[in-house]
Formats: C-alpha cells, sequence, structure tokens
C-alpha cells in the first residue's frame, strides 16, 4: 500500500497541528497521503509525494504551499440549514430583535458559505431587508473564504432550502454557471468573509456579536485547544449573546462561563 514513513506521516501532521490546532490521527493516512499527491500534482511537485511531504516540513516550499497544505488539509463540509434546531431557535431570536437597532451575527468557521448564507436567507425573511442587520463569516482555509465570496453553488446543493427561499433569494445560473446558483446580491452584500484562525488573536474587523455560530469546527481539536477556542470566541459575544455550537460537539467539562440554554445552545454565566 502506497504511504508516508511513519516519521514522516507524524511531521506533517505535527505541522498542520502548528498551524491549524487540528490533530489528525493515525487513522487518516490514507487521507493525508491522497491529498498530498493531489498537491503535488496541482502544483507541478513531481510524483513523489514522500520527497514533496520533506520539502514541505523542511519548509523547502513557497510559503503559498504551506496555506495550500492547510486548505487540502482542513475538512469543509457544510451544508445549508444543517442542523435546523438552530435555526428555529434564530427565527425565535430574529424575531425579537425586530425592534433592536442592529442584529449581527458570525459564523465563525464559515467554510464555503451556506451556515452564512442560511441565515441570511432566514433574516431576509423574517426581519426584512431594511433592517439593519450583517453577518460576518470567517475560516482558516483562504480556498474556502474564497467561495463564500463566490456564493456560487452546485444546484444539487440546494436541496435543503425551502422552495420559498429558493426562489427568492437565489439565482439560477444559464450559460457558463449551468448547473449552479448564485446567492442573490442584496444577501451576499449583507454578509463579509474573511480569513481567521481560531487558535490566533481574532481579526480587529470583528465586532461584538448578537449571535455566533461556532459549528462541526470544535470536533476536531482536544479539550485543552476547545476551551481556548471558546473563550476566545465569546470574547465577542455580546452580554445577552447567543452562542450555538455543534449537536455532537459537547462543551461540558471544560469550565467554560456559558450556560445552556437548549441543546448545543449556549449564553453568558
Ligand atoms: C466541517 S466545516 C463546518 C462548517 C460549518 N460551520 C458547518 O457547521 O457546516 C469546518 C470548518 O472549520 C474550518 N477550520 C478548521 N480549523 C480552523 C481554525 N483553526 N480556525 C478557523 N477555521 C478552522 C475548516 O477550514 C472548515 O471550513
Amino acid at each position: 500500500m502506497q504511504g508516508l514513513q511513519p516519521s514522516t506521516f507524524r511531521a506533517i501532521t505535527e505541522l498542520f497541528h502548528r498551524i491549524s490546532g487540528i490533530r489528525l490521527v493515525e487513522a487518516k493516512q490514507a487521507l493525508v497521503y491522497g491529498r498530498l499527491q493531489k498537491l503535488a500534482l496541482d502544483e507541478g511537485q513531481g510524483q513523489d509525494v514522500e520527497a514533496f511531504a520533506q520539502r514541505l516540513i523542511k519548509g523547502q516550499v513557497p510559503d503559498r504551499l504551506m496555506v495550500e497544505l492547510v486548505n487540502r488539509l482542513t475538512t469543509n463540509e457544510t451544508y445549508f440549514f444543517r442542523e435546523p434546531q438552530h435555526f428555529e431557535d434564530l427565527r425565535k431570536r430574529a424575531e425579537a430583535a425586530k425592534s433592536s437597532k442592529e442584529f449581527v451575527l458570525w459564523s465563525a468557521a464559515s467554510s464555503s458559505g451556506e451556515e452564512a448564507y442560511s441565515i441570511a436567507m432566514l433574516l431576509a425573511d423574517c426581519l426584512g431587508l431594511k433592517h439593519p442587520w450583517s453577518i460576518y463569516g470567517t475560516d482558516l482555509s483562504t480556498n474556502m473564504v474564497e467561495a463564500a465570496r463566490q456564493a456560487l453553488y452546485p444546484l444539487e446543493r440546494g436541496r435543503n432550502i425551502p422552495t420559498e427561499y429558493l426562489k427568492r433569494y437565489c439565482r439560477k445560473g444559464g450559460g457558463p454557471y449551468e448547473g449552479q446558483f448564485l446567492m442573490n446580491a442584496e444577501l451576499r452584500a449583507r454578509a463579509q468573509f474573511m480569513g481567521a484562525n481560531l487558535m490566533q488573536p481574532l481579526p480587529k474587523e470583528l465586532p461584538q456579536f448578537d449571535i455566533i455560530f461556532l459549528r462541526n469546527v470544535l470536533i476536531y481539536f482536544d479539550a485543552a485547544a476547545k476551551a481556548d477556542i471558546v473563550k476566545r470566541v465569546i470574547g465577542r459575544l455580546k452580554p445577552q449573546g447567543v452562542l450555538y455550537t455543534g449537536h455532537a460537539e459537547s462543551l461540558t467539562g471544560l469550565g467554560l462561563p456559558l450556560r445552556a440554554l437548549a441543546p448545543a445552545v449556549y449564553c453568558h454565566a
């Protein structure tokens, strides 16, 4: 079977851990090998994956390739209206925010933007486009930030979007965009995306938020890193703000200053 030398696999996963905070376990060997092989091919780095991995470890590649390594090793799976209970909860909170002077939300691991645009569709429906709401999306992967900014998705990704929202907020592409849809311009204008590593100090541009979605990213971190990330993130949560985490991501036992309002829904303690 093809694969990296065990010491090379360890060094690559160490390197990735230093940059992203994510630990890739041994069971991910085939995945890491496959993604490195594809990266080497795409970047004209030859077919010897072991040698390419050694160049990455020794820093003998342009910085751009290190960024690309992180892009390739992150798991970006996401979809519209994932974990629908959160969107039901959000609808109630948005209704309550009708009289507030702003409603600012953050999709803190926004991947290709489906989460942020699900929020945008719901808010456009619930609060309309005159109310001052806005959404920030951040991700470690520069490729994902770019994809979220483009807001162009294959038609089949729209399967979880309510039909009424598809009609109102999505534009079906023609010609070179056949088979894809674009989020409409008014919604795109409400969402801004930028790079941010949740393991590091957060960008100054991020304000204090009414609602933070931090979903399906904590799962990749050990307890200490998870606690560290949540503390940093809730530093940007307004006193009455609400944090959503993925339903598979437990925060119990981490000693965090949070109170659970419902499964995977928290506020400041
Ligand atoms: C599985 S996706 C989750 C997307 C979305 N929140 C959802 O629930 O569908 C996880 C995202 O977290 C991002 N990510 C991983 N480590 C990160 C880090 N240290 N800082 C910021 N984003 C990170 C990945 O690039 C990926 O796009």
